[in-house]
């Protein structure tokens, strides 16, 4: 295990809250809770490992189109999430961000995030970043209009990333969909372009850092190319 190579980022796509829940008989909010278990527990996880950036997609720009009751739900749990870590962050020396355009968040959450980013913004041993109404392809939109705004005429890829939301994060190498569905649903598409994916077959809520630890075990399989050839 010493000699496991340990990726700088991992992203998340945390998905299966709401069919854990309905498995139990319980209501779709109840998966979301157990699925705060869940990132508490994996960022335990990605603390002992030495994992540097941990990103997780919790809020997509498609995610609007469920029932004003859960999307409720989902932003309560967050705030409340956020509202309850300081002093852990802190002590964990965890720094925390945002990617994904928040301004429709209800101001609890915006002024929870804000408090958070602020007071953890010198931590440096690991960055928690949350997807919050993020979506790929609106990050481009919107990093594509920064350029224009800024009277551009020809760019560059460096221009495009610059633009992301993700412009202080490394690429992802690996990123991580629970569930069992096998798709990226909108997420950074472009920054995990080279990104090693891994789809396992268990709900959010039964994540934790045992299967992040697998999930490094199985990364340390994979071959990484980059477009050149093997030595
Ligand atoms: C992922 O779990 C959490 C969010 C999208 C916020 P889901 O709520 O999508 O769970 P399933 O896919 O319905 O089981
Ligand atoms: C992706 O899960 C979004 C998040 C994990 C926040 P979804 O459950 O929304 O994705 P689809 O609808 O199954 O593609
Ligand atoms: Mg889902």
């Amino acid at each position: 295990m010493s000699n496991l190579i340990i990726p700088k980022h991992i992203a998340i796509i945390m998905d299966g809250n709401g069919r854990w829940a309905k498995r139990r008989g319980l209501p779709r909010n109840a998966g979301h809770r157990a699925g705060i278990k869940a990132i508490e527990k994996t960022i335990e996880g990605a603390l002992g490992l030495g994992v540097k950036y941990l990103t997780f997609f919790a809020f997509s720009t498609e995610n609007w189109k469920r029932s004003k009751d859960e999307i409720n739900g989902i932003f309560g749990l967050i705030r409340d999430y956020l509202k309850e870590n300081p002093d852990y962050f802190e002590k964990k020396n965890i720094c925390v961000k945002h990617i994904g355009e928040i301004s429709p968040f209800p101001d609890d959450l915006k002024d929870e995030l804000a408090k958070s980013e602020k007071r953890t913004s010198k931590n440096d041993k690991l960055v928690l970043t949350l997807a919050l109404n993020y979506g790929g392809r609106d990050e481009i939109v919107r990093a594509v209009n920064k350029i224009i705004n800024s009277g551009k005429v020809e760019i560059k890829y460096k221009d495009i990333e610059k633009n992301l939301d993700t412009n202080f994060l490394p690429e992802p190498d690996i990123v991580i969909r629970t569930s069992g569905e096998e798709r990226l649903s909108n997420f950074m598409m472009l920054q995990m372009a080279y990104s090693e994916l891994y789809f396992p077959k268990l709900y959010w809520p039964d994540f934790d850092g045992k299967q992040l630890l697998k999930a490094i075990k199985i990364y340390n399989k994979r071959e990484r190319r980059f477009g050149g050839i093997t030595q």
